[in-house]
């Protein structure tokens, strides 16, 4: 799984998507994160058409509404929809007390007939992971959660990672308001970068896979590079203290 991947939540199906998936796929992502709420998987499929990259070099992911019951048949009108005969990964989109096992069941038997070649969940906390794996034989390959120096969840973090679940950070950029916070622009001036390299640096040395959002081409090549230079363990704990999830808000190093 590409530890950076486009996501492509809140842009319109058609032209703003499918510019962006193409912009990304020439700046080098490999890995396309949509969803049946989204809307814009025919624009994402479009676009990964129109780019004649192989099938297999490009990680898709899509979710399951878990308000539908069939899991079977809302990824085979996902497929339709994106022009695909499997997706590399379908999320259960959150947790819906009373259904998720039954739904997860089901995604075990999508994954056998190889129409998902991986399966996970979204926005499950510790507890409803727990639960998952006392009721059903296969525990997700991926959990898909909120993830910024914002919302540094380290517990939910290291169990996964204890787990060999892999972490996927949602909203890493804090949905853009992030970038503006004093202590992210200073680290950020410091080391040459941009608030978003930084952001997004920081998760992926806490073993996060990150999938930012944006539809302009600039911010999509510079959200890509992120390979090239790394945080010291000082600034990683300076921004591990902007977490703000225990309601406490920590001074600002
Ligand atoms: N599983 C779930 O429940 C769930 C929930 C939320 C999100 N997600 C997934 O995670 C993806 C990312 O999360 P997100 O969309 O919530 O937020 P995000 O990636 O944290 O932030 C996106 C915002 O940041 C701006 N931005 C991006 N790069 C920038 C840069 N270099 N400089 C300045 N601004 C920049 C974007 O604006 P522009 O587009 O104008 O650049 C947009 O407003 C989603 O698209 C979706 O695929 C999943």
């Amino acid at each position: 799984m590409p530890v950076l991947g486009l996501g492509v939540w809140q842009m319109a199906a058609g032209g703003e998507t499918e510019q962006a998936v193409e912009w990304a796929l020439e700046a080098g992502y490999r890995h396309i994160d949509t969803a049946s709420v989204y809307r814009n998987e025919q624009s994402v499929g479009a676009a990964l058409k129109r780019s004649s990259l192989p099938r297999e070099q490009v990680f898709v992911t899509t979710k399951l509404l878990p308000t539908h019951l069939s899991a079977a048949r809302e990824l085979e009108k996902s497929l339709s929809r994106l022009g695909l005969d499997y997706v590399d990964l379908y999320l259960i989109h959150w947790p819906l007390p009373l259904v998720t096992a039954r739904l997860w069941r089901q995604l075990e038997s999508l994954q056998e007939r190889r129409l998902a070649r991986a399966i996970g969940v979204s926005n499950f906390g510790r507890g409803r992971l727990d639960a998952l794996k006392r009721g059903t034989s296969r525990m997700p390959a991926v959990n898909q959660v909120q993830f910024s120096p914002f919302h540094y969840r380290r517990r939910l973090l290291d169990y996964c990672l204890e787990q060999a679940i892999v972490f996927e950070a949602y909203s890493p950029l804090d949905r853009g308001q992030g970038l503006q916070d004093p202590t992210i622009t200073a680290v950020a001036e410091r080391l040459g970068r941009t608030p978003a390299q930084i952001m997004l640096r920081w998760a992926i040395q806490h073993q996060a896979v990150v999938i930012p959002k944006s539809s302009q081409q600039q911010r999509i090549r510079s959200n890509s590079q992120l390979f090239d230079f790394e945080l010291a363990d000082t600034d990683m704990r300076i921004l591990d203290a902007l977490d703000r999830t225990n309601g406490t808000a920590r001074a600002r190093r």
